[in-house]
């Protein structure tokens, strides 16, 4: 895939977004841009906007387009967007689709592909559930599916921390299944009609995911 790329990953919580955009960074050189991540940084660095996210995200709900849109806007502007980047979890709603739209007519560039990575619900909460990371280096593990190679040990910087996050329990997944079905998921007929749509299973081992991603790029 040539520099310059720019892509949506789209797809339920827990599908694999940010497994398959990390590996697609690392692979590519092009930055990986999660409106979770960012969200879930100012909340622990408690600025206005993760004041005002936490109790939303806790709940599984979606934070305010005005926030979210606002956010992106700034981050796109960094000179490390200039090489392509990968949107993991945005847009998550029409008018934040629109809102990108607007944006990136503004700035001269286009989108390359929408990726959807489908997961049936069933499978999410187990692979949500059993989800951890590595404190110091972000580095994400499974329960089940990927271990660290030598237990309570990070395979990348050797840390001995590990993290769960706040709403990755059941209760918690449901809302958030709910917001992805009623909000987001409409948003595909809109990126498949302009030819931009790839849609790829994500039911299978992650090898297999990232070969058929970097197949249709
Ligand atoms: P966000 O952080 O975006 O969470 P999400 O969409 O719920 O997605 P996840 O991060 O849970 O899952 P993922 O698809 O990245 O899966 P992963 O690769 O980790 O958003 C969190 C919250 O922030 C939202 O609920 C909302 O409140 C707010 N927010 C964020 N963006 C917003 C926006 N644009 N608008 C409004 N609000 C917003 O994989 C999951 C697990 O499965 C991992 O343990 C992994 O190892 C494992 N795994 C991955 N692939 C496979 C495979 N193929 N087989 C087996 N296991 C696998």
């Amino acid at each position: 895939m040539p520099a310059g790329k720019r892509l949506i990953l789209m797809g339920p919580p827990g599908g694999g977004k940010g497994t398959q955009a990390k590996r697609l960074q690392e692979r590519f050189g092009i930055v990986q841009l999660s409106t979770g991540d960012m969200l879930r940084a100012a909340v622990i660095a408690k600025t206005d906007v993760g004041m005002k996210a936490k109790a939303i995200m806790d709940a599984g709900k979606l934070v305010s387009d005005e926030l979210i849109i606002a956010m992106i806007e700034q981050r796109i502007d960094s000179a490390d967007c200039n090489n392509g980047f990968i949107l993991d979890g945005f847009p998550r709603t029409v008018p934040q689709a629109k809102a990108l739209d607007g944006l990136l007519v503004s700035k001269g560039i286009a989108l390359d592909k929408v990726i959807e990575v489908t997961v049936p619900d069933a499978m999410l909460i187990e692979r949500i559930t059993g989800r951890f990371t590595c404190k110091k280096c972000g580095e994400g593990y499974h329960d089940k599916f990927k271990q660290p190679g030598r237990a309570g040990i990070c395979d990348v910087c050797s840390g001995t921390e590990f993290t769960r996050r706040a709403d990755d329990n059941e209760d918690t997944v449901v809302a958030r299944l709910q917001a992805y079905h009623a909000q987001t998921a409409p948003l595909m007929p809109f990126y498949k009609q302009r030819g931009l749509l790839e849609v790829i299973d994500g039911n299978r081992p992650m090898d297999d995911v990232t070969n058929d991603i970097e197949r249709v790029l």
